[in-house]
């Protein structure tokens, strides 16, 4: 995705010291950046605050690196913000993020708009409370248009969960004589998922140092690089996007082959 060099040095002034902009190398920004945004709870436990005060202080911190993402020129940014088994959590929970998701929708409009980025939802969304799946579908709609980065959220999401269903598709189309067992491969699977027309991730961030994928994306992460971080998701910022840009460029991807440098 392009990206404005002027926006971006103005975005990234003042760096902390232990990060060197000059190591960024700019033909190298992952395409897809994916975030498994956890801590939010243990954020606020942290503070004395309820549970709640950290989803609402990790919207901020979203909110930070869809800029970010813009700036960088980076061409899908996705998030996990809501699995098939959060439904487990305490009833007012589960009450309090259907309402926030809602909100920060309508909240974040201008920014969606101003950005140009498409909103795509990762997941089952019509099994959510009527309230946030209207204002989903009226933000959607509003989003239309956009041509930019690709916002994806993954909401009521599950990797088991999506692939069973992509089977389901595919059994449909064998069974409407549409296509043939024989004709189903990588790419046709790939096209029943949520994340369809969407390159894979390269760049998976985890923050709050849990070392799990957590019915993420199982599909498609076949190949990305992880980057976990012990900072909370509200604390994490443009410049821990930074630090987790410049690890994935240090790494050597190989995708099962050699490295080059062998
Ligand atoms: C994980 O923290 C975070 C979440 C369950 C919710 C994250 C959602 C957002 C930041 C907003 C997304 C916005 C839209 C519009 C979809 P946790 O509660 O698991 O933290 P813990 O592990 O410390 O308990």
């Amino acid at each position: 995705m392009q990206y404005d060099e002027a926006k971006l040095t103005e975005y990234l002034l003042d760096p902390p010291s232990d990060i060197d902009l000059s190591s960024l190398d700019m033909a190298r920004i992952p395409r897809h950046i994916s975030c498994i945004m956890d801590g939010n709870g243990r954020w606020a436990t942290a503070r004395g605050m309820a549970r709640t005060e950290g989803h609402k202080a990790g919207i901020v911190s979203l909110r930070e690196i869809i800029t970010a993402c813009v700036r960088l020129g980076v061409d899908v940014l996705s998030a996990y913000a809501f699995s098939t088994e959060n439904w487990n959590r305490p009833q007012h929970e589960v009450n309090l993020l259907m309402h926030l998701f809602a909100k920060t929708f309508i909240d974040e409009l201008p920014l969606l708009k101003q950005e140009n980025v498409q909103v795509r939802f990762l997941g089952d969304i019509s099994a959510l409370p009527a309230r946030t799946r209207e204002v989903f579908e009226y933000g959607l709609a509003e989003c239309a248009s956009h041509t930019g980065m690709v916002l994806a959220l993954a909401v009521n999401y599950g990797g088991r969960a999506e692939l069973v269903r992509a089977s389901k598709l595919l059994a449909q189309r064998v069974l409407e004589g549409t296509l043939d067992v024989e004709d189903i491969d990588e790419a046709s699977l790939s096209e029943q998922l949520y994340t369809a027309g969407l390159p894979d991730p390269e760049l998976v961030v985890r923050t709050s140092g849990e070392l799990r994928v957590s019915n993420y994306l199982l599909w498609q992460i076949a190949y990305a690089e992880f980057y976990v971080t012990d900072t909370y998701w509200p604390d994490f910022d443009r410049w821990e996007l930074i630090r987790a840009i410049l690890a994935f460029q240090n790494r050597d991807r190989r995708f099962g082959g050699l490295s080059a440098k062998r």
